[in-house]
């Protein structure tokens, strides 16, 4: 497995002057310091050139928080994956639970965005997790599987050629109820969550694609339970929402990487 990906999620947060601001910090440290693991900027869309622009010649990759599952069009408001990719981008995530319900995405139409990220050369963070009322009846882990069997992209790993893509997607397991909320799943949560998405990616993709594909935790990550967090098996990063509009936060998160 390569180094963790450290990937933050700055939501819907950010002017031009603060964006560049953050980006420019990460980029400074990270040219002095190459971390442990590898980084991610998910900025909102405005913050794209100017933040790839801050982190030019640095380690530190930039990523989109979502796509349109077609490549341009009459699509008024939304992005498409090749536009993107031109941006600079490496990375988008897909099927956040706050496109989920705040535009009422389906699992057939994140696994669309995945594959047009993909076409576009991109890497897919394909996000997925239970909400509070599922984990309390019992569902969790049924939630997650019928998610991910619908969120995947169908045959792995996704893209071609030599770009980011070609390395397959990622999943990103983030149980809804520790989203901004300060609660984390226990780490025994996390490992049979982790558990159930790794050997459902073997039997999905086969066992080596599987295994390749990178599982991220998010919800609630931390400086004080990254370490913890990043040291059960099977994850392998965080996703990191607001612990990332804060350099200092977001290093010491990547700086917690076993
Ligand atoms: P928080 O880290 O703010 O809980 O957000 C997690 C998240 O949704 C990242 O995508």
């Amino acid at each position: 497995m390569p180094h963790k990906l450290i990937a933050g999620n700055w939501k819907m947060n950010g002017l031009k002057g603060a964006g560049r601001e953050l980006a420019r910090d990460l980029a400074a440290r990270a040219r002095s310091a190459a971390p442990d693991c590898d980084l991610l900027v998910c900025p909102p869309a405005q913050l794209l050139i100017p933040v790839g622009e801050a982190l030019a010649d640095s380690p530190v990759q930039l990523g989109a928080q979502d796509c349109h599952a077609e490549a341009s069009g009459a699509h008024t408001g939304d992005i498409g994956a090749p536009m993107l990719a031109d941006a600079g981008c490496s990375h988008v995530i897909v099927g956040h639970s706050e496109r989920r319900s705040d535009h009422g995405e389906s699992d057939a139409q994140v696994r669309a965005k995945a594959a047009a990220a993909a076409a576009a050369g991109l890497v897919p963070i394909v996000c997925l997790g239970e909400t509070e009322a599922e984990r309390a009846a019992g569902r969790a882990l049924a939630v997650i599987e019928s998610q991910l069997r619908g969120s995947l992209p169908e045959r792995g790993p996704v893209g071609g050629g030599t770009g980011p893509a070609a390395a397959g997607p990622v999943v990103a397991y983030e149980p809804v109820w520790a989203i901004g909320t300060g609660k984390t799943a226990t780490a025994g949560d996390i490992a049979e969550a982790h558990g159930h998405i790794r050997g459902l990616l073997r039997e999905i993709l086969g066992r080596s694609a599987g295994d390749s594909v990178r599982i991220l935790y998010g919800g609630s990550v931390k400086p004080d339970n990254a370490a913890e967090i990043l040291a059960v098996e099977d994850v392998d990063g965080a996703l990191v929402g607001g612990a990332s509009l804060k350099a200092d936060d977001f290093w010491a998160i990547g700086a917690s990487c076993p």
